[in-house]
């Protein structure tokens, strides 16, 4: 492991759905066991480090996002022996490892949330908790609405009703409690303790609510989403911002190469560059760029937007295509509306697969050619689709139930991965016991055993691009700037002596003056870049001409809550 403190500022992090990465004990489910045994794999593709999405005991009813226990491993996922193994074997392998810290709710198997359901109203129990009486016509305490559908609070049986912004079975914690912020100091010091480099944090913008639990003005045009105000009473407040300094002092106190990277949906980069001033967490995922239309001037200005707004309190920015909770990217470049990041709550268009698999090739050259640190989700380097027609029966997203059957939900894009042989499981588990989501018979050709034998299959490009990013001084951190170009077309000068280019213009484009071509998304027929491909060229930067004027506000970006 590289002992550079500041390595977050450009690492490429690869984040592990554990239930969907790897099953070591047969039982259908990935597992640490599953991630162990795949570690070289990642090392050979080229990553930094590894995010573990949540492996603490949980009932699953929000995939592992809600947390029976801070400080345990969940048995199908192995033992805290095992976790400290893993620790160990991904360090030695030269990596780091991150792991997700889940603040804003438990699990209502929570030994807490028991206790409050146990104790009645009023008692110091229910203080952890936002627990209050609804109103005199028997109606909820406010109106406030479920992430994932519904209402957002639930009755227990004296009558009194409890907040969570997400499922019934998430209850939301009251972070005004001294309690609750003494005891995930003490996790956050639990794993470090045992040598994690760092926490992904949940829902790191919803921490705080309005001391008064306030309706929300029902012509605000979605409650859901996060105003570009402070006002919103439980997302994005102010108060959030002294939970994070305290955080990062106790980080500091372990060394400054152990990191935090904020999930915070918030309304534009500015107030995201908030939740990374120096004193805060180190990182927060841009979804602004994950939301992004596959347009030119629409990617050109959420560059140009994030980085102008990070630099201003010194933070790396962050890029990231897909995740856990969106549909894959290859599905949605493949639509004719590319706009919106492609939440599952909103309706689909036909995809046409082939281009979404051509425009990711190029997306990923574009992203791992800007500074700062990358997330890639796992399969993306396989060119994973979203599956949006699984059977209704296995669907286990807690969105389906709570939209009353209206939205699937994200269970498209954690369908387990295709390892390797010819029929499901495809090598995802040791046996052939079924995956706990099916997997297509198409995605056989798709196999990671047949990618690497396959010199122009995505694995094959990631593993090109990582390296190349790996090696050459010009990329992650440092100098950078637009080169004068075609409408259409991105170009991006890194310094030294590399271009890429990005051609989204609807027909080939020429290649500027280079010395010769590093990497490309395609290939290249008589020196020009085909439409939606992309590519890295060395250049001598004397002959690289004037930078172009940065552009002012992204068009298109549209919030997500998550
Ligand atoms: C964000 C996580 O990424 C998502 O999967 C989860 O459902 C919500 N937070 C609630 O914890």
């Amino acid at each position: 492991m590289a002992a550079d403190a500041s390595w977050w500022r450009d690492a490429v992090i690869y984040e592990i759905y554990i239930r969907s990465f790897g099953d070591g004990d047969g039982d259908g489910l990935g597992d640490i066991a599953g991630i162990r045994s795949r570690l070289p794999y990642l090392r050979d593709l080229g990553v930094d480090a590894i995010w573990i999405t949540p492996w603490y005991p949980s009932p699953m009813a929000d995939g592992g996002y809600d947390v029976a226990d801070y400080c345990d491993i969940d048995p199908r996922f192995g033992t805290l022996a095992d976790a400290q193994e893993l620790i160990d074997e991904v360090h030695a392998q030269g990596m780091r490892i991150i792991v997700d810290l889940v603040p804003n709710h438990t699990s209502d198997h929570h030994p807490w949330f028991q206790e409050a359901l146990a104790a009645g109203p009023g008692s110091p129990e229910r203080a952890r908790y936002l627990f209050r009486d609804g109103t005199s016509s028997g109606g909820p305490p406010n109106n406030w609405r479920s992430v994932f559908g519904g209402p957002a609070w639930t009755r227990v049986a004296d009558g009194q009703w409890y907040l969570h912004l997400f499922d019934a079975h998430q209850p939301d914690l009251d972070w005004q409690h001294r309690d609750v912020r003494a005891e995930f100091e003490s996790i956050l010091r639990f794993w470090l303790d045992r040598g994690v480099d760092g926490f992904r944090v949940d829902v790191a913008h919803g921490l705080i609510k309005h001391a008064d639990l306030p309706d929300i003005p029902t012509d605000h045009e979605d409650m859901l989403e996060p105003p570009d105000r402070t006002d919103h009473p439980h997302w994005d407040r102010p108060e959030v911002h002294e939970i994070y300094r305290s955080w990062r002092a106790i980080a500091e106190s372990y060394g400054p190469d152990r990191v935090f990277v904020a999930e915070a949906w918030v309304a534009k980069p500015e107030r995201l560059a908030c939740y990374v001033r120096p004193d805060e967490l180190h990182t927060a995922f841009n979804f602004d760029f994950l939301r992004c239309s596959w347009h030119a001037d629409a990617l050109r200005a959420v560059v140009d937007c994030t980085t102008r707004a990070l630099d201003a309190v010194g933070a790396p920015p962050t890029w990231v295509l897909s995740n856990h909770d969106i549909t894959r990217h290859v599905t949605r470049y493949g639509r004719a509306s590319t706009r919106g990041g492609g939440s599952q709550h909103e309706s689909h268009g036909p995809v046409d697969v082939a281009l979404g698999r051509r425009r990711a090739r190029a997306a990923l050259l574009l992203m791992l050619a800007l500074p700062g640190s990358a997330y890639l989700y796992q399969g993306e380097e396989l060119g994973l689709e979203e599956l949006e027609d699984l059977p209704i029966e296995v669907l286990q997203d807690p969105t389906w139930e709570r939209s009353g059957r209206t939205a699937r939900g994200r269970d498209g894009c954690r369908v387990p991965l295709p390892w390797s042989g010819f029929r499901p499981p495809f090598g995802f588990s040791p046996g052939d016991t079924p995956p706990w989501l099916p997997q297509p018979q198409r995605w056989v050709s798709l196999t990671a055993e047949l990618q690497k034998r396959e010199p122009d299959s995505m694995l094959a490009l990631y593993h090109r691009a990582l390296g190349v990013r790996r090696n050459h001084s010009a990329l992650g951190e440092g100098g950078w700037s637009w080169l004068p170009s075609a409408t259409g077309v991105l170009a991006l000068h890194r310094t030294p002596g590399l271009v890429c280019i990005v051609n989204i213009s609807g027909g080939p484009t020429a290649l500027p003056r280079h010395e010769r071509v590093l990497l490309s998304s395609e290939p290249l027929p008589d020196g020009a870049l085909p439409a939606d491909s992309a590519a890295w060229l060395e250049v001598a930067d004397h002959h690289v001409p004037q930078r172009a004027a940065a552009t002012s506000f992204p068009t298109d970006g549209v919030p997500g809550r998550w």
